[in-house]
């Protein structure tokens, strides 16, 4: 375990803003991990797990130890008529093991299809995509304490799940370390065309040059790597590839409101759009909140396809900011903060970012 001193981290963030470590470090096996977690000079600094970088942006420098999940490794646990069990290390991509499993025909993550990131980052934010979330097939989280050195598994219920959060993100921030995930996966088909984008695309696959029947011929399915290939033309069509133009997917949450206060800004802009999703936090009841996309708010704050210098909003999802090259981490900070200022004057209401902002 080679351990480096002022490591430049543009690489491996998305973004491809330049920052440096501190000290830098690659975990290739859970032996390194409790070794590193046990060396007195790392016992107080400041810890950042890093699987690929895609949903972080560095500020400034990082003035501590950066350690990245290498743990490779997809294994099928166990199978019975209808369901297949399968264990994956943390620092594969999440794109690979959803071409693992879709490949054997499982259903459950297509539509998280070309999700940038590792598995081991998956939990933390509990991705989302088309309609699914990790926690929908999640069965548990196997996770290194870093204080204790101990290995917890925490099961579903014990990552407290909600919109793009969980307890890696919240109470047990920088706590643990992710090693591996286990999901449940259906053998009997389970699509889930829920998402309006989705259905019309399987209706019509309209733009999709690579379909001879784009004149509106229906997609019949007949597996999951047919929804896992609608929800990757879909991506591509509209977040830019951040090999091309650094970005970390949508830069803000969507907003959540009570009902009484969306009925409130309905009145004021009758074409907002909106979605009515269930609120199961903290084992509550059940409650209805809308849900508002932030990428319309930003739109119609006239933000969309702007460039500032460089940095800007994506042309084709406001949702998405971008580094044109060059850019520094405070410039992506100073557009953001714009946008969030705009939005709070027309609509009284606050954008929070989705990306984790490394200060
Ligand atoms: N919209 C606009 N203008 C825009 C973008 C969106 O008006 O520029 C409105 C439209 O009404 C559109 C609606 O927003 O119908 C929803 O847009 P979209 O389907 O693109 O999804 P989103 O809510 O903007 C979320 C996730 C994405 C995920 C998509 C698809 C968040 C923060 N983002 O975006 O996740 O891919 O749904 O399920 O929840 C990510 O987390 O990095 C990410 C890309």
């Amino acid at each position: 375990m080679k351990i480096y001193k002022n490591y430049d981290l543009s690489k491996l963030n998305t973004f491809g803003v330049s920052a440096n470590a501190k000290f830098f470090v690659e975990i290739e096996n859970e032996v390194d991990l409790k070794e590193l977690f046990d060396a007195p000079e790392f016992l107080n600094s400041q810890k950042l797990f890093l699987g690929g970088g895609s949903n972080v942006l560095f500020t400034k420098d990082f003035d501590g130890i950066v350690v990245l999940n290498k743990l490779k490794g997809i294994k099928i646990l166990k199978e019975d008529s209808e369901t297949v069990t399968i264990r994956s290390m943390g620092g594969e991509m999440w794109h690979d093991l959803v071409t693992f499993v879709v490949g054997r025909g499982l259903w459950g993550i297509e539509n998280l299809s070309l999700i940038p990131g590792t598995v081991g980052a998956a939990p933390m934010q509990n991705i989302g995509a088309y309609g699914v979330e990790l926690k929908d097939v999640l069965e548990n989280v196997e996770a290194f304490d870093i204080g204790t050195g101990e290995k917890k598994i925490f099961n579903r219920k014990e990552c407290e799940f909600g919109y793009r959060d969980s307890v890696f993100k919240g109470k047990f921030k920088g706590k643990y370390f992710i090693t591996a995930i286990t999901l449940i996966l259906s053998k009997i088909p389970k699509p889930n065309l829920s998402y309006k984008i989705l259905s019309e695309f399987l209706e019509k696959p309209a733009r999709n040059a690579s379909h001879s029947d784009a004149g509106g011929n229906k997609i019949e399915i007949k597996s999951s790597k047919d929804i896992s290939d609608a929800i990757s033309a879909i991506r591509k069509s509209k977040l830019p590839d951040p090999k091309k133009l650094g970005n970390a997917g949508s830069f803000f949450k969507n907003v959540f409101v009570e009902p009484a206060e969306f009925k409130k800004l309905q009145k004021l802009f009758p074409e907002i759009p909106y979605f009515e999703e269930e609120n199961e936090k903290n084992g509550s009841k059940a409650s209805v909140l809308i849900k508002i996309p932030a990428g319309w708010l930003i739109e119609q704050c006239g933000w969309k396809g702007k460039r500032l210098g460089n940095v800007g909003v994506h042309e084709k999802q406001a949702l998405v900011l971008v580094n044109y090259g060059g850019a520094r981490g405070e410039e992506v900070m100073a557009l953001a903060n714009k946008i969030i200022a705009d939005v709070k004057e027309k609509f009284d209401l606050e954008l929070t970012p989705e990306v984790n902002l490394i200060r």
